[in-house]
């Protein structure tokens, strides 16, 4: 059994008591697919009762410290230097269709930096946590990323921009340089899991862009705990609201060069146009 710091144990009650109250309503979920209205009055609902559910838990056991949810946005703690970064729920589509796919995101960042993190999945009870300069841990086992080096061999996840918004050439370009490098492309819709999924080596690397800090604080530090790197899609310094980038060494390295090459490659087809 992993020995964790009391703050990560405050993070774990709060993940689980949010958990059980998204699997309640998952199973309401499924039964109003059959309805006309549908499901997504609810969905909101849930979404936003597990927010509450977990700033509730987070700010009982630290008063002081700052908090950002995705759903009620900033709050200025009295501690300056410490703040909660938390995704209710991450994987909203999925959830809304019932798909068991989805998870509770909460980080704590001391000084700027990410110093703990976890992942909770309550449909599939699987808990993926970090501590900065601790390792990470699903459930209970030490996780490492996969030591995969072939690109061939690799199994890689990515996210989709909606139409309308964001770059679909670029978009395009890099999911046809992956289709031609990898051997297979995946698009799971949590990005916090796929961050834990590289972990875990089940995933070998993943990249999205346009994402907020609530989506990637946790799944970044679970990733460096577990052995791999993390960076914005164009190599550069992880930045929380650009995007992601992630892989063990080799993979992200590849990565990050078949997106620079697609980057080129939409640039000069733009050119040209
Ligand atoms: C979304 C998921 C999804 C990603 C989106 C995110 P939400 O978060 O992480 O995988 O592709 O960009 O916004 O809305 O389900 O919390
Ligand atoms: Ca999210
Ligand atoms: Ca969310």
């Amino acid at each position: 059994m992993p020995q964790h710091s009391a703050i990560l144990n405050v993070m774990i009650k709060a993940a689980y008591r949010a958990g059980r109250s998204l699997k309640r309503d998952l199973g309401e979920v499924e039964n109003l697919q059959v309805s006309l209205k549908g499901p997504r009055n609810f969905v909101t609902a849930a979404d936003r009762r597990a927010e509450e559910i977990v700033r509730e838990e987070l700010l009982k056991a630290r008063p002081d410290y700052g908090f950002l949810g995705e759903e009620g946005g900033a709050r200025e703690g009295r501690d300056k230097s410490q703040r909660w970064i938390v995704d209710p729920l991450d994987g909203t589509t999925n959830f809304l269709h019932g798909i068991p796919h989805f998870a509770v995101s909460i980080a704590l960042e001391r000084n700027g930096a990410v110093v703990a993190g976890l992942t909770y999945n309550p449909a599939t009870n699987e808990l993926f946590v970090a501590e900065r300069g601790k390792g990470a841990f699903l459930n209970d086992r030490r996780i490492r990323v996969a030591a995969r080096q072939r690109l061939a061999d690799a199994v890689v996840a990515c996210g989709l921009p909606h139409y309308g918004r964001g770059d679909l050439d670029l978009a395009r370009a890099e999911i046809f340089a992956a289709q031609q490098n990898f051997a297979g492309l995946r698009r799971f819709g949590a990005a916090t899991l796929d961050l834990a999924w590289i972990a875990a080596g089940r995933l070998d690397a993943y990249w999205e862009r346009d994402l907020s800090p609530w989506d990637v604080a946790a799944g970044t530090l679970i990733v460096r705990e577990a052995g791999g790197f993390v960076s914005d899609p164009d190599g550069g310094e992880a930045v929380m609201s650009k995007g992601v980038a992630a892989g063990n060494e080799t993979m992200h390295r590849e990565l990050i060069r078949l997106l620079k090459e697609a980057g080129r490659q939409r640039a000069e087809a733009a050119h040209t146009a």
